[in-house]
C-alpha cells in the first residue's frame, strides 16, 4: 500500500529521504502514533492537537493545516489492507548541510504511512507482563514526541533483555512512565497517575481511560507516585496506543498485587475495547 512523503503518495519501497535530513542526522524531528479501528483512527484530533504541541516545541511551522492532515490520513487508511491500522506520522526539520543551527528556508520532511496494528497477545491480557524498573535518564522535555528516541530504545531493551516488556521509569525516585507507554496504578484502591508534565508524554491513550474511570466512577487522583508505591501497588497498567492496556502482574521479579490482572484495570479495559467499535 501507499505511503506519503512530501506531497506526494507512493510505494513504500520507492519513499526516499536524503541522508542529509535531519531526522537522520540529529533525531531533529516528531512523530505521532494514532490507532486506527474498522478504518476509524480513535482520537484523532487529541493526535494531532498533540502533534501541534511537539511541533511547537521543538520551533517547527506545522507543514499541514488540519485538513490537509485529516485528507492525507483518510486517504492511507481507505487505501491499506486491514481495517485495523497503526499510523505512523512524522515531520523533520529538512534536508540541509550538516550543522546544528536550524537551516533557513528550507521545507520539513514530512512522512506518513499505515501498517497493520499488530493484536496485543491474548496472554498479556489474561496473565499480565513483567516489567523492570530503571532510572530516567532522559532529557528534560518529554512531552514533546520527539523522533530523538535512543534513551527510549535503550531502556525498552533492558527491559527485553530481562524477559519483561516494559521498563518503567524513575525519575529521583518518583514514577514518570514507561519507555513508550504510560503507567497507571491502583493503590489503596485509588486510580493513581503521575502529573502531567514536561517529564512525561501526555498519552492519548490514559487520557482517554481517565475519562472511562470518570464514567465509571473510578476515583483517580493525578499526583507524584513514589517509588514505594509503585513496588506496593495493587494494580499496574501500561497504556498506549499500539498496545491499549496491559496489566504488569510482576515488577523486577515480585508479583504486583496478587500476581494477577486487578479488578479495576480490567473494568476499565472492557470500556476502553467498546470504544473501538
Ligand atoms: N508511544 N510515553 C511514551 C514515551 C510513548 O512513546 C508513548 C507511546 C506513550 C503513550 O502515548 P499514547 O497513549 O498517546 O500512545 C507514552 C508510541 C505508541 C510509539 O512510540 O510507538
Amino acid at each position: 500500500s501507499q505511503v506519503y512523503l512530501n506531497g506526494v503518495f507512493l510505494p513504500l519501497e520507492e519513499a526516499r529521504v536524503p541522508v542529509l535530513d535531519r531526522g537522520f542526522l540529529f533525531g531533529d524531528g516528531v512523530y505521532e502514533v494514532i490507532p486506527v479501528y474498522g478504518r476509524k483512527p480513535l482520537a484523532l484530533e487529541a493526535h494531532l492537537d498533540r502533534l501541534e504541541h511537539s511541533l511547537a516545541g521543538i520551533r517547527l511551522d506545522n507543514p499541514l493545516v488540519r485538513t490537509a492532515w485529516v485528507s492525507l490520513l483518510e486517504r492511507l487508511i481507505q487505501e491499506a489492507t486491514t481495517d485495523d491500522q497503526s499510523l505512523y506520522l512524522q515531520v523533520t526539520r529538512g534536508v540541509a548541510p550538516r550543522d546544528h543551527g536550524f537551516p533557513l528556508q528550507v521545507p520539513p520532511t514530512v512522512f506518513a504511512m499505515s501498517k497493520p496494528l499488530t493484536p496485543v497477545p491474548p496472554a498479556w491480557v489474561q496473565a499480565g507482563v513483567a516489567a523492570v524498573t530503571r532510572v530516567d535518564d532522559r532529557w528534560l522535555h518529554c512531552d514533546l514526541k520527539t523522533t530523538a528516541l535512543l534513551a527510549n530504545v535503550l531502556l525498552r531493551q533492558q527491559a527485553l533483555d530481562e524477559g519483561a516488556v516494559e521498563c518503567l521509569l524513575l525519575r529521583t525516585g518518583f514514577l514518570t512512565e514507561g519507555a513508550a507507554s504510560n503507567v497507571v496504578l491502583v493503590v489503596e484502591g485509588v486510580l493513581c497517575s503521575p502529573p502531567r508534565n514536561h517529564l512525561l508524554l501526555a498519552g492519548i491513550t490514559l487520557d482517554l481511560v481517565l475519562h472511562l474511570a470518570v464514567q465509571l466512577g473510578i476515583a483517580h487522583a493525578e499526583r507524584p507516585i513514589r517509588e514505594e508505591e509503585l513496588r506496593s501497588a495493587e494494580e499496574i497498567w501500561i497504556t498506549s496506543s499500539t498496545r491499549e492496556m496491559v496489566p504488569v502482574t510482576r515488577l523486577d521479579g515480585k508479583p504486583v498485587g496478587t500476581g494477577q490482572p486487578g479488578p479495576i484495570g480490567l473494568r476499565l479495559l472492557s470500556a476502553y475495547q467498546a470504544l473501538k467499535s
